[in-house]
């Protein structure tokens, strides 16, 4: 018997399910209009959804086995606030019985937008609601925003929602123009977590994005995106003229990226690394030795933090075939909690 049968008495009404996502080149580019490159990971949430015919939400996770009990109009703490937040954002009145299973690992990989798509896919089953995937993803967003508390980019959210594991998405994140790219021949991509919990997240990221509205506007910019040049920036003071010139950099980075070759791409993928260490300073200092140990071992094009930073994944380019061994490798040689996650 199925745990929502079990927990329930029925079956469910509806059920979906979402994947992580881990980004290759265009860090922190996605709320000021830039560029990002995403690739959808194996790893999925799954939400099953059935009308409980009561004023009250049932929210139960199977990994951690907690449920929770949220009135209809009510957000809820802990997970409830993702479900609650899409319930809310899509004119549901009634209560809901839901069941979250399986699993996206914490560190940066977007677990949460899966969790919003999942659910969204869900209840656009269960009630035919008129949601291509684009308006779904921007709806997850909104859940972010207005019910989490994270104001978030759009690109994980997109990324869920429109991004297989075969392909790279480039993804305009003002015009949402988006479009299909070849990961770069010969070449397969590996993601290992830090294991180091990323405690700032939340803080560092509001303050990061504090910090780039404040560089547009007194560059006279609707967004970095509309900064040509890193020499457009010299006007700045040290600490904008900093963060700006990571976002105009990363944004030149993805351009470049979608006609390299697998050499070039992880030149790249090392520049981002460093810009968002060094300007940028959302890396951590285990995250960084991560990124050495890569880089020191043969068949590593190119290695850098994922998401938002202060911890949590690396993603490197390897070539075709070697990313067990470089993993193995790799995790021999670092004192810590890491673990592989892709592939
Ligand atoms: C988090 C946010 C995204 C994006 C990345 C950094 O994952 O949710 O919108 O800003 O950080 O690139």
């Amino acid at each position: 018997m199925s745990t929502f049968q079990e927990l329930f008495g029925k079956e469910p009404e509806a059920s979906a399910s979402a994947p992580g996502r881990v980004n290759l080149l265009g860090e922190h580019t996605d709320y000021q209009g830039g560029f990002v490159l995403p690739t959808a990971i194996p790893q999925r949430l799954t939400v099953e959804l059935g009308r409980n015919g009561t004023r009250e939400h049932v929210l139960h996770s199977a990994s951690s086995g907690d449920t929770l009990r949220v009135p209809v109009g009510e957000t809820g703490n802990s997970f409830a606030p993702f479900l609650t937040g899409c319930f809310e954002l899509s004119g549901v009145q009634e209560g809901m019985n839901a069941v979250i299973s399986g699993k996206v690992p914490s560190g940066g990989l977007s677990s949460s937008a899966a969790l919003e798509v999942a659910t969204l896919r869900a209840l656009r089953e269960l009630f035919q609601l008129d949601l291509d995937d684009v308006a779904l993803a921007l709806r997850g967003v909104q859940v972010e925003h207005d019910f989490v508390g994270v104001k978030c980019g759009v690109m994980d959210q997109m990324a869920s929602s429109l991004a297989d594991t075969s392909t790279m998405l480039l993804i305009d994140t003002r015009s949402l123009e988006r479009r299909a790219v070849a990961f770069p021949a010969g070449a397969e991509v590996l993601v290992i977590d830090s294991g180091v919990s990323r405690k700032l997240a939340e803080s560092g990221y509001n303050e990061r994005r504090a910090q780039v509205e404040e560089a547009s506007r007194l560059l006279g910019v609707k967004e970095l995106r509309d900064v040509e040049d890193v020499s457009q920036l010299e006007p700045l003071p040290e600490l904008l003229k900093k963060r700006a010139r990571h976002v105009v950099s990363e944004n030149a980075r993805v351009l470049q990226g979608l006609e390299a070759d697998a050499a070039e791409f992880g030149k790249l993928m090392n520049a981002s690394h460093a810009s968002l260490r060094d300007d940028y300073e959302v890396s951590h200092p285990k995250v960084d030795e991560l990124v050495a140990l890569l880089q020191a071992q043969p068949g590593v094009f190119g290695t850098r933090m994922t998401g938002a930073g202060f911890g949590g994944a690396v993603v490197a380019l390897v070539r075709a075939g070697t990313a067990e061994s470089v993993a193995n490798a790799v995790l021999k040689g670092y004192v810590g909690q890491a673990h592989q996650i892709v592939p």
